[in-house]
């Protein structure tokens, strides 16, 4: 008598169960895992954020956020040539090799920032480097093809060379590189990356351009030259560190010129700040001393800007995806590093997704 009672109740809960199951094939439910409401399936090209191994290792919901949003990732310092090198002779492979693993393990791409930046370049190297030329040469080539050599076919882009141009206006930066080599150190740097990964996209990077008319175009026709000279140039980088009053129609034709060079198109560290400075350490000025609920809807509408401009702008074959720099306003390198307190990514001090997440991810999927 028990045992057919048994029976009947567990039928009863198959039945119930399989009735369920029927009923959300019929209705075309599924059970979506919060994993499918991130960015990376809203969009058609490669989303991508900026972050250091060790803050991966030591937070769990930053890893999650990368998890579930991205299918990229750029180191911010890590993979730096004052990083890689930090004195002569003596590589560190350590962090480079865990983003390595890190990236492989949950089906990110690595894309490698950066090979040469007056900003990256450790102290004994300038030292050494403005002292023999010949010295420099040699090492330019010796440093690319270890570093890249060592990660190639795990590393699917590079950051060849980082803000060649002043700050300001179409001149090549007056950088070590530049004094020492003349603006060749570009083009050999192109091929020394080439010659040791030839599978690998290599793009020229820089800020302001969406912005700097004058900048655009002298690095539009340095673009022009490497092309002509047949230097394995493939993409572009724009970092798109934008402020809330750069107008969204400057930014868009900007965009276009980019897009009119053929190249894939990245835009690589993306933000958005309320308050202003002048692209120096410690710049800043704060004109805004709280986030208000305006604000943030401001911002919101900036940010799906920024997405409709990429999918309008850059013709799909072009589209390599958009990485944001650092992705909460808790770890933005902008306040330590302009003396700001402002609110530039998509997720709040405490790690929560802000309007900016909701406005960009319409801008993704907005017919
Ligand atoms: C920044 C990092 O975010 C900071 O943590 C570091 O102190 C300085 O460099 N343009 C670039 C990036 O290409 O490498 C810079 O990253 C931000 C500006």
């Amino acid at each position: 008598m028990k045992s057919i009672l048994k029976k009947s109740i567990s039928f009863t809960i198959l039945w119930i169960f399989s009735s369920l199951l029927l009923l959300l094939a019929v209705s075309g439910c599924s059970f979506e895992s919060p994993q499918k409401s991130g960015l990376k399936e809203a969009s058609p090209f490669p989303i991508g954020g900026a972050i250091e191994i060790r803050q991966i290792a030591k937070d769990t919901v930053l890893k999650k956020i990368i998890q579930e949003n991205f299918n990229s990732i750029t180191a911010t310092s890590d993979m730096k040539m004052y990083n890689i090198l930090p004195q002569e002779g003596n590589y560190n492979w350590r962090q480079a090799d865990s983003l390595v693993s890190f990236s492989t393990k949950d089906n990110l791409r690595l894309f490698g920032h950066t090979l040469v930046w007056h900003s990256g370049t450790p102290e004994w190297v300038a030292e050494k480097g403005s002292k023999d030329s010949l010295w420099l040469a040699h090492f330019l080539k010796e440093y690319i093809q270890t570093y890249v050599g060592k990660y190639k076919g795990q590393v699917a882009a590079w950051d060849v060379v980082n803000e060649g141009f002043e700050t300001q206006g179409g001149d090549y930066r007056k950088s070590l590189w530049f004094e020492v080599l003349g603006k060749d150190y570009i083009a050999n740097a192109f091929r020394y990356t080439h010659e040791a990964d030839p599978e690998a996209e290599l793009f020229y990077n820089d800020f302001n351009l969406e912005r700097d008319t004058s900048k655009l175009n002298g690095v539009l026709s340095m673009v022009e030259e490497l092309k002509q000279n047949g230097v394995p140039i493939t993409g572009l980088g724009v970092q798109m560190h934008l402020r809330m009053d750069i107008p969204n129609a400057l930014i868009r034709e900007s965009v276009r010129k980019m897009a009119a060079t053929g190249l894939k198109i990245h835009f690589s560290e993306l933000d958005i700040i309320f308050n202003t400075h002048d692209d120096t350490r410690k710049g800043g000025v704060q004109l805004y001393k709280e986030l208000t609920p305006e604000m943030l809807k401001q911002q919101a509408a900036k940010y799906k800007e920024v997405a409709l401009i990429y999918r309008e702008e850059v013709p799909e074959s072009q589209q390599f995806g958009i990485t944001f720099w650092d992705f909460t306003d808790r770890d933005t390198w902008i306040n330590p590093f302009f003396g700001l307190n402002d609110w530039p990514t998509i997720f709040d001090e405490n790690l929560k997704p802000k309007p900016a997440f909701y406005g960009f991810k319409e801008g993704l999927q907005a017919e």
